[in-house]
């Protein structure tokens, strides 16, 4: 089955992006979306981050779901249509395709569309007898998934990408997922743990400087895209984790006082000023089994590693 889009943007997607910088550089505390982190040099990065020696959570959860797929999969049923939201390079869902019982098909929505289109590509080329449906789009806008017949809907999502949401934003999401797999369907979910906050630091603080490169790179996409004149050497990442809001805080900070321009507009920045460019969330297991049924959906099992780093989790949509 080739590869095809299926989902035009609605509103071209160059003036929402110049809305949103517009709107989060006027803020008191400066603030751009992650989602724009996902440019094609974005997504390489970010590949790049998930083989760092720090950054532990995409291998303790691909072992998790080494260690648990056939469960999974069963979980999952004959004949289901998975959806997998912010789906990148693909590597994690293999795993899952490779267990799955005749799945319907496969639908990978990214918001990173040349990223997604050659991920897909490959994956086409690998799994020949699933059909897979790869949607360019942002999952926080209603998107059209295509009419398969399924026994079941299932989305997975993993990575703990939910982390990069705020817990109001984070429950419309999962309320619109509960709607998208209806009464019966799944949503295997990957979610980042609470622990020692050295080691979370030192994920986000890697000592080659590559997540320093990815949240810089967000100036350098604004400046091609956008046409602004951010001078990136001037700023420099910072990442901690807020102890109280259980998060990790990513900023770019301002080395010294100056102005940016952008749209006929002009950001001042004093020195040691920052914006804040990604916030990612540290789970509790308990506490998501309360926000859960908040969200439509109710936990049927909990996957995690020894060390108790990472989770994945099979929720249902209850029937009516
Ligand atoms: N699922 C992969 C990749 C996680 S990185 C993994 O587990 O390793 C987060 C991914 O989500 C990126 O590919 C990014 O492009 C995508 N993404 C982030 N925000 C998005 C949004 N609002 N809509 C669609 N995709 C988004
Ligand atoms: C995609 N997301 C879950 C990653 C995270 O850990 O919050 C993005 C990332 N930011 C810096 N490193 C990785």
């Amino acid at each position: 089955m080739t590869a095809t889009r299926l989902v035009p943007s609605p509103v071209n997607t160059v003036t929402r992006f110049r809305d949103d910088v517009l709107s989060g550089l006027s803020r008191k505390q400066k603030w751009l979306p992650a989602k724009y982190f996902y440019d094609p040099l974005g997504s390489s990065l970010f590949d790049r981050i998930t083989e760092l020696d720090e950054y532990y959570p995409t291998r303790t959860e691909l072992a998790i779901m080494q260690a648990h797929v056939s469960a999974m999969a069963t979980r999952c049923g004959k004949n289901c249509l998975l959806v997998e939201l912010g789906a990148g390079s693909l590597l994690k869902v293999r795993l899952l395709l490779d267990q799955l019982d005749r799945p319907a098909g496969f639908v990978p929505v990214d918001v990173s569309g040349e990223h997604l289109r050659a991920s897909a590509k490959e994956l086409t080329a690998d799994y020949p007898d699933i059909p897979v449906y790869p949607v360019v789009a942002d999952f926080c806008r209603s998107f059209e998934i295509p009419s398969i017949d399924a026994d079941r809907r299932v989305v997975y999502f993993p990575g703990s990408t939910i982390g990069n949401f705020d817990p109001p934003d984070a429950a419309r999401l999962m309320r619109s997922v509960a709607r998208m797999v209806g009464p019966g369907g799944g949503l295997l979910l990957g979610v980042d743990l609470r622990k020692d906050p050295a080691v979370l630091e030192r994920a986000y603080n890697d000592a080659e400087g590559v997540t320093a490169c990815f949240n810089l790179n967000l100036l350098t996409r604004i400046n091609r895209e956008l046409g602004a004149d951010f001078d990136p050497a001037s700023f420099r990442h910072r990442a901690f984790y807020n102890r109280d809001l259980y998060r990790i805080e990513m900023h770019l900070v301002s080395s010294v006082d100056q102005s940016v321009n952008l749209s006929g507009r002009t950001f001042h920045f004093r020195a040691d000023e920052s914006i804040h460019t990604e916030n990612s969330y540290k789970h509790d297991t308990g506490e998501l089994t309360h926000r859960a049924e908040d969200w439509g959906f109710r936990v049927d099992q909990t996957w995690t590693d020894k060390a108790g780093y990472f989770a994945v989790i099979y929720l249902t949509a209850p029937d009516k």
